[in-house]
C-alpha cells in the first residue's frame, strides 16, 4: 500500500503568525499518527519562518512512526540533522523569497558536492532521498552519489491538473518515465507537493511508488474537517491502490 507521510509545517506557520505558543506542530503529529499516517515531515528551514529547532527534537522524541527531515544542503541544517538522527531525510533546494519549494534540487550539477552531504547522512544510519523534477539525468544523479531515495516534484502536474490542460498527460508520463528509471537504479520512488483530495489519484496509479509527502492540501481540509478526519480521508485514497 502507498505510504502517507503529513507534511505539518503549516501547523507552525500559524504558531509563528502570532509568535504564540499553539497550535503545536508535536499534538499535531500525533493526532497525524493516531488517524494512520505512516511518517511526519517537517521542514527545517534556513530563515526558521514555520517549524523551530526545539519542534524538530520534540517531535523526533514523541514519534511512534517515523520521522522524515526536509533540509537544505547546507551545513548548519546539515549538523542539526545529524543531532536529530530522524528516520530520513530529503535534500531540497531553498530560496529566501519563494512561497514553498518552487522546484526540484540540481542534483546533475552540483554531484560532488552532495555526494559528501549524503555519505554524512548516511553513514550515520539516515535515509536520504532526493527532491528532483522528474528527469532522468537528476536520476541518474541521485544514483551516481548514492541517494536512497528520490522524491519527484509534482507541483507541476498539480498546477496543469488545477486549470484542466491537456498538456497535464505528457508530465504524468514524464512522472511515470522518472518511477521507471528510478526503480531501475535501486532508488526508493516517493513523491509530493500540491497533492490534494482530487490529483491524487493519478499519481497513486504510478507503479512502485513507496510514499507520498502531502502537507497543505490536508492543513487546509483540517480546518472545516478537523485534522484527523483529513488525514483519514487522504489515507482511505491511498489505501485503494
Ligand atoms: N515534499 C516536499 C519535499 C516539500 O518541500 C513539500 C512542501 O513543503 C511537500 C512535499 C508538501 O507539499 P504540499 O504542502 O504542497 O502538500
Amino acid at each position: 500500500m502507498i505510504k502517507l507521510g503529513v507534511n505539518i509545517d503549516h501547523i507552525a506557520t500559524l504558531r509563528q503568525a502570532r509568535m504564540e505558543d499553539f497550535p503545536s506542530p508535536l499534538k499535531a503529529a500525533s493526532v497525524c499518527e493516531k488517524a494512520g499516517a505512516d511518517s511526519i515531515t517537517t521542514h527545517l528551514r534556513e530563515d526558521r519562518r514555520h517549524i523551530q529547532d526545539r519542534d524538530i527534537f520534540e517531535i523526533k522524541e514523541s514519534l511512534r512512526t517515523r520521522l522524515n527531515f526536509e533540509m537544505a544542503a547546507c551545513d548548519e541544517i546539515v549538523q542539526i540533522a545529524l543531532k536529530v538522527q530522524p528516520y530520513s531525510v530529503c535534500i531540497v533546494p531553498e530560496k529566501r523569497q519563494e512561497v514553498t519549494t518552487e522546484g526540484g534540487l540540481d542534483v546533475f550539477s552540483q554531484k560532488k558536492r552532495l555526494s559528501e552531504i549524503v555519505k554524512k547522512l548516511r553513514d550515520t544510519g539516515i535515509i536520504v532521498s532526493m527532491f528532483i523534477d522528474p528527469e532522468i539525468k537528476q536520476i541518474e544523479a541521485c544514483a551516481d552519489i548514492k541517494a536512497d531515495a528520490v522524491e519527484i516534484h509534482t507541483g507541476k502536474y498539480a498546477q496543469l491538473f488545477k486549470i484542466n490542460s491537456p498538456d497535464v498527460n505528457s508530465e504524468l508520463e514524464r512522472i511515470k518515465q522518472a518511477s521507471i528509471a528510478a526503480t531501475e537504479r535501486k532508488l526508493i520512488f516517493n513523491a509530493g507537493h500540491g497533492l490534494d483530495y482530487k490529483n491524487v489519484s493519478k499519481i497513486c496509479e504510478m507503479k512502485n511508488l513507496n510514499e507520498l509527502n502531502i502537507g497543505f492540501a490536508i492543513l487546509a481540509q483540517a480546518l472545516f474537517d478537523g485534522l484527523e478526519k483529513a488525514v483519514g480521508d487522504m489515507k482511505e485514497i491511498l489505501s485503494q491502490y
